[in-house]
């Protein structure tokens, strides 16, 4: 028997139950961790409230964690028992031990502790494709960085200013305009207070932004919109406030023949050779000094519907973690 947090009907953080489940063998391919830290993310109250739909009930909650291998299936070759892995993964997250596809770890370096390795594979592999992938970031680049002092944000802020961007951040207080700050963000919006597309045209003097990384959707739409300078990118990837409403495609025109795209972390790290590359630069970003990872916040496991609550409740900042 070991320890999980199942969801039996969707519903509020109350939802969450802490109780003892079996873990079998590993079979074919397959590998069984003990987890000693899994990563809290904004995706796992869209899967409790079933915004987004789960494969069947009850179900393990949780999308990343970091651990040990404790003993592989037939046919896994790569991995060992003692293995120090991390993985991001639909489901099964929220719990001491569990069996994993093999495929879907990647061994942490020396220098990565479980703590980081359990909030980067979600949180810190999205980071690495918006700002890699889905748009290119490069020096003297203007970018829009909605929720800035959140998980996505920091890490965001942190390595679109390495990458030598200008940072405009949006945050819910003074508190987090101050870590947002203090995370690369060269000016950070009031956004409950102050009109965000009116700032960022003072702020760039008219000129809007090539991106716009919008984890927040239904209250900074249209917003973001108005953000981008003509042929600018909206990178819609989230939905904490709720979901972009649907419009109409001649928006994209109106705004100035603007590019859209709604983004996930499966189709950006859907092969191995890609979960292998992200994953390569993000350890290295964050060993070479590019990348600090913040984790901000830490819950026992049997904790976690608290967890859930400050999340909703934009009560953290940054990265947090539960501790099985
Ligand atoms: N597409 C992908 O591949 C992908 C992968 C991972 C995560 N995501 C998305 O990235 C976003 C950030 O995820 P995260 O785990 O790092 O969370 P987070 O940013 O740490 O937390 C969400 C933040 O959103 C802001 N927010 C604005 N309106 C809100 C509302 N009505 N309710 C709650 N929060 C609100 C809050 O910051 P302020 O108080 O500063 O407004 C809050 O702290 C989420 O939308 C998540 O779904 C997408």
């Amino acid at each position: 028997m070991t320890k999980a947090v199942r969801v039996h009907k969707v519903g509020g953080p109350e939802v969450l139950t802490y109780e003892d489940v079996e873990v079998g063998a590993p079979g074919a391919g397959e590998v069984r961790i003990r987890q000693h830290a899994v990563g809290l993310n904004f995706i796992d109250v869209y899967f409790r409230t079933g915004l987004y739909k789960a494969p069947g009930l009850p179900f393990i909650a949780g999308n990343e964690a970091a651990g040990e291998v404790v003993a592989v299936g037939p046919g896994v070759t790569n991995f060992h028992p003692g293995d120090r892995v991390a993985y991001y993964f639909n489901l099964g997250g929220y719990a001491s031990e569990r069996v994993i596809p093999a495929d879907k770890l990647v061994k942490l370096p020396d220098h990565i502790t479980y703590e980081q390795g359990a909030v980067l594979m979600l949180k810190g592999l999205t980071v690495w494709y918006l700002l890699h992938k889905t748009f290119k970031v490069e020096p003297g680049h203007r970018v829009l960085i909605h929720a800035a002092a959140g998980g996505i944000g920091l890490l965001a802020c942190q390595w679109a200013k390495a990458l030598g961007a200008h940072v405009i951040g949006t945050v819910g207080s003074k508190a987090k305009a101050d870590i947002a700050l203090a995370n690369g963000c060269d000016h950070a919006i009031l956004y409950n207070e102050e009109n965000f597309v009116e700032r960022v045209k003072q702020i760039s003097r008219g000129e809007l932004c090539d991106v716009v990384y919008d984890g927040v959707g239904k209250t900074t739409f249209p917003g973001s919109l108005s953000c981008l300078r003509p042929r600018g990118l909206f990178v819609s990837f989230g939905n904490a406030s709720g979901p972009v409403p649907p419009f109409a495609l001649a928006d994209l025109n109106t705004h100035g023949s603007l590019f859209a795209t709604r983004p996930k972390l499966n189709d950006y790290v859907g092969t191995r050779k890609e979960l292998l590359e992200g994953a390569d630069t993000l350890f290295a970003a964050v060993i070479n000094g590019k990348l600090h990872v913040p984790i901000n916040h830490a819950y026992a496991l049997k904790d976690v519907a608290k967890a859930h609550i400050d999340l909703e409740s934009r009560a953290t900042t940054g990265a947090a973690i539960l501790r099985p």
